[in-house]
């Protein structure tokens, strides 16, 4: 009997273990992250680019997990985030751009196991893609072509201006 009574509240006490630790957090695929509420007081990741060729101004954040666990040697970590707002733009007597409207807000994260639903062809590694429109709402761009034209960028870690962020950190 005693044994008994030693075994269940061994097993109530595991059980509470059980209830205390949180859930993992499940594995995402494309359009699944969320646009982080709290982007603007993020890092920026680079000044704005200027995008002539297409009439566009980029403005990207990195989350502080991107920004503070990233190495050029070992790329970023899990946990980063990365947001990149596309501004229409028009060009200015002098060459430069005069900024517009806001109009596509694009998402990119990496974390672990993440991204298993992507076409094994269009892999890049653990990071998932996400487009939203200014309002939040989904913006409906595939995702397959966010995968096809980062896919190249595989050496360093598939971000697009990878040299240019470490370069600026090292100064
Ligand atoms: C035509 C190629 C192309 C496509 C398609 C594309 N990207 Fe990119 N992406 C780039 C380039 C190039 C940059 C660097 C910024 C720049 O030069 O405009 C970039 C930058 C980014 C960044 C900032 C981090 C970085 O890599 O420097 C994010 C986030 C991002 N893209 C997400 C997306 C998402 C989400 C999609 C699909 C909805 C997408 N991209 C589609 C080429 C592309």
């Amino acid at each position: 009997m005693k044994k008994v009574l030693a075994a269940s509240a061994l097993l109530a006490t595991l059980s509470a273990c059980a209830l205390l630790q949180s859930p993992p957090a499940p594995a995402l695929n494309d359009n699944e992250l969320a646009l982080p509420a709290d982007y603007k007081s993020w890092p920026r990741f680079l000044p704005p680019v200027n995008r002539t060729d297409v009439k566009q101004i980029r403005e990207i954040y990195v989350n502080p997990t991107g920004h503070s666990g990233s190495t050029r040697e070992g790329g970023f970590p899990y946990g980063t985030q990365f947001v990149m707002e596309i501004y229409s733009a028009t060009p200015n007597a002098d060459g430069t751009l005069a900024k517009g409207n806001l109009n596509k807000v694009f998402v990119m994260g990496k974390d672990k196991g993440w991204g298993v639903g992507a076409p094994e062809s269009l892999k890049n590694g653990e990071w998932i893609y996400s487009a939203y429109l200014p309002d939040g709402k989904p913006s409906g761009d595939n995702t397959g072509a966010c995968r096809g034209c980062h896919l190249p960028l595989a050496p360093k870690d598939f971000v697009a201006r990878y040299d240019e962020y470490f370069d600026k950190r090292a100064k």
